[in-house]
Formats: structure tokens, sequence, C-alpha cells
């Protein structure tokens, strides 16, 4: 876990409306990069958002000045009932071992990024984590998976292997598939759900900005199919 994040970071999901980011995080477009095939390689900042110590973005998918909200999720009666398990992440992942490292993996919270398929998929690689090569091809593969479905960790220490990020906002843009992805949570930013119960704490999420997931808060990559 973080522990950068300015103490009153959070994000609370308000019900059937926008989430209102409280603590002064950065937000910035967060550009998928692909080679010549298609396959996911890394991110790009896009365009920066000036500072602001409160915002609110739009989850519901129809506002007219993306991507705050404008308060069109009134008019257009945006069902945003939240149906993600509370669960503890480790409690919802199933875990595939290997030599040096093992992969945790829940499903449901997967984005739709493709960091996991290129160089044979992460799965199949995690029988030749003993080779120091496929270790940083899986460490970087999980590393970028933006929702934290997917989790490398080594198994000399029993600690997960995570990415150092500032706490941010990255909006998700995937050029691939021409579509607008999730809202990239990083750095361990609390998010609350709109009855006041916190989910867990993760160094990665992302939340659903198109309104048509159906694992609310969070995104189930339905943006892309
Ligand atoms: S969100 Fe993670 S698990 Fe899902 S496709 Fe992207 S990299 Fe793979
Ligand atoms: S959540 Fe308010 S306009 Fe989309």
């Amino acid at each position: 876990m973080n522990t950068d994040q300015a103490p009153d970071a959070n994000i609370q999901v308000t019900k059937d409306g926008p989430y209102v980011v409280s603590g002064g995080l950065p937000l910035s477009e967060q550009h998928i990069v692909t080679n010549a095939e298609g396959e996911s390689l890394d991110y790009r900042e896009g365009k920066k958002f000036p500072a602001q110590p409160q915002y609110a973005l739009c989850r519901c998918g129809h506002s007219g000045h993306k991507p705050f909200c404008d308060g069109t999720h009134s008019k257009v009666k945006f069902d945003g009932t939240e149906t993600a398990s509370r669960e503890p992440y480790l409690k919802q992942a199933e875990t595939t071992d290997g030599p040096a490292e093992s992969l945790t993996d829940a499903e449901s919270l997967c984005a739709f990024a493709r960091f996991c398929d290129p160089k044979g998929r992460i799965w199949n690689l995690m029988g030749q984590t003993d080779d120091p090569e496929i270790r940083k091809i899986v460490e970087f593969e999980a590393g970028h998976c933006p929702s934290g479905r997917l989790v490398v960790w080594d198994k000399k220490t029993g600690k997960p292997i995570e990415p150092k990020f500032q706490p941010s906002l990255g909006l998700i843009e995937d050029t691939e598939k021409k579509v607008r992805g999730p809202i990239w949570v990083r750095g361990g930013i609390p998010v609350i759900a709109a009855d006041g119960t916190p989910y867990e704490v993760r160094n990665r999420v992302t939340l659903c900005r198109c309104g048509r997931s159906n694992n609310k808060p969070f995104c189930d990559g339905s943006h892309a199919a």
C-alpha cells in the first residue's frame, strides 16, 4: 500500500451521481500505446487538467462536459447501483503458482486494457518465473494492469511487486479500440461507496465512467465490449 497520499484525499461515490474527488488529486489522460499488432505496450500521458481541490467526475457516461459531471445523470435517470463485491481482493482472487513468483487474479475487476496478453499471456509465463527475463515480463505486465486484477508476488518475501505511484487519477483512453476507458485510480486512494462503506484501499483500481459496468463502481471492460 502507498502511504504518500494527501491525508484527506478520497473518492466518494454518490448515489446515482458522480464521483466526488477530494484532496487536490492530479488528473490527466493516460493513452494506451499499442504496437502494429494492436498489443498494449505502455501508457502515454495526454492532457493534464488544471489542479482543483475538489471536483466531480461523470460516472453515468452522459455528461456534456466530460470528464466532469454536468448534472445530466438526473435527466437520464442514471442507475448507479453499486454491485461490486466488498470482499478484500485476496478473497476474490485465484492464484497461479510459479517457481519464483505467483500471480493472483480477480477476474471480475478486468478493465480490458490487454497488457497481460503479449509475449504468450501472463498466466502461461508463470511456470517459467525461475528465469529472470520472464520475471521482468510478468512484473511489467501485472504492474501495467490498471485495474489491479493481476498482482505478482515474490515467493521468497511473500510481498506483492507493485509499481510506485504518486496518488493521482488517470483517464484511460483506448485508442486501439477507439473508446474511452475507465478512471485509473493510483497510489492507494480510498474509494468510499455511496452508503459510506469504504472499499479496500489498493495501489491501483479502475472505476467505471461509461455507466455500463455490471460491477459498479469498478470497471468490468463493458466500454470495450
Ligand atoms: S485489466 Fe489487467 S487483466 Fe484485464 S486485460 Fe488489462 S492487464 Fe489484463
Ligand atoms: S454523473 Fe453527472 S453527468 Fe454523468
